[in-house]
């Protein structure tokens, strides 16, 4: 027998087919066949395939129902194959457009099913970060200073010797030179001049009166490094910010009270400030700035009864060096020290941040413990 989807590749005589009537079945088979083979078509690929099947010119279905049936039919036959192959072509046609759209809004569809999103699931939370406690404290002191007229400058980290020491009044075989243990930076034979890491910010001190003229009013946040080993209160990289104001009327009164108003704006209203004599090689008077004990109020007793381990007793702690600028230093930057005078201060920043927020060993600082940052939002 012959398989029924051979038949359009036969002619009518055969299939044995002779009579008008008998057509009217054998197009339904076509058609139940086609019915059921479009039913598997769900992709483009197949689709195509499908179409080319059923419609292609060369060898499609419909064209060798055509060539096989209608063209060599017999004139009593050939009428209604004529008329029943247009209606199958007709329906075949629809059938196979109506294929193609539904084809392509599946596709689109499991691309949507695909690239769905789903609004449910939890989402990659992003952890916002803040600022280190050290650069926040940056920020407050130079709030301050910036609502009093301070200007913020910043200067390199690789100095020469010239500016970390000589133009500062510390000439080579100064016995402060022994205080900071300095980090040389290993050069090519034949450098134009020794490099150091800076061992404090007091540099720009010098960089910023040779490029400005009084009045000068400035702070230098800012990082330096001396060779000390680590620990609770020491570090090789630490934090400073330097202050200068020159002017040709600036007097000790406007020094101290500069620096108690920045201290009160610092840790509040309650403390109090005093000086001591000191010495550095930039200042002339020098003097240490002490502020009351933060941690015991300034009495010196602890709050469990026993003395304050903090200023053990004393009810002060050191805070920083300060001065008026020294009228050496006015020479290196060739201004006149008749005409202007001024002051200068450092204040060591890990140290300020370590009074202010009871913190007890400067290398949380440069550990980057999220678990200490984080304390600190
Ligand atoms: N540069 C000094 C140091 O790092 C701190 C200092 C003291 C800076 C007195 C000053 C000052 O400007 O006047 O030890």
């Amino acid at each position: 027998m012959t398989a029924p989807e051979n038949k359009s590749a036969q002619t009518l005589a055969a299939l044995g087919v002779r009579q008008p009537d008998q057509l009217a079945p054998l197009f339904a088979e076509i058609r139940a066949r086609f019915d059921a083979d479009i039913a598997a078509v769900h992709d483009e690929k197949a689709w195509k395939q499908f179409r080319d099947a059923w419609l292609g010119r060369k060898s499609g279905v419909l064209t060798q129902i055509t060539d096989n049936w209608l063209k060599p039919a017999t004139p009593e036959l050939k009428r209604v194959v004529g008329q029943e192959l247009n209606k199958l072509r007709a329906y075949v046609e629809a059938q196979i457009e109506a294929r193609r759209v539904a084809v392509e809004a599946g596709a689109d569809e499991s691309a949507l099913a695909r690239e769905r999103v789903d609004l449910s699931l939890p989402g990659v939370t992003r952890p916002i970060g803040s600022h280190h406690l050290i650069r926040q404290v940056f920020q407050q002191i130079e709030d301050i200073f910036v609502s009093i007229g301070f200007s913020v400058v910043e200067g390199p980290e690789i100095e020469t010797p010239y500016y970390n020491f000589e133009a500062l009044n510390i000439p080579e075989f100064h016995p402060v030179r022994d205080d900071m243990d300095t980090f040389y930076i290993e050069l090519p034979k034949g450098a134009p001049s020794p490099l150091l890491l800076r061992t404090h910010t007091s540099p720009m001190q010098i960089r910023t009166m040779e490029k400005r003229r009084p009045p000068v009013r400035v702070i230098v946040p800012g990082k330096v490094y001396r060779r000390d080993n680590p620990d609770a209160t020491h570090s090789f990289a630490f934090h400073q910010v330097e202050g200068l104001a020159v002017d040709t009327d600036i007097t000790f009164c406007d020094f101290t009270g500069t620096i108690e108003y920045f201290v009160k704006q610092f840790f509040g209203p309650g403390v109090k400030t005093r000086f001591r004599p000191s010495y550095f090689p930039f200042t002339e008077p020098s003097v240490e700035f002490d502020v009351t004990c933060v941690f015991c109020g300034g009495s010196g007793v602890s709050t469990g009864g026993g003395t304050c381990s903090k200023c053990k007793g004393a009810g002060w702690i050191e805070l920083f060096g300060a001065g008026m600028v020294d009228p050496a230093v006015y020479g290196f930057v060739k201004y006149d020290p008749k005409k202007v005078s001024g002051f200068a201060f450092g204040i060591g920043i890990d140290r300020l941040a370590m009074l202010k927020y009871s913190i007890d060993d400067i290398q949380v600082f440069f550990q980057n413990d999220v678990r200490f940052l984080r304390q600190f939002p």
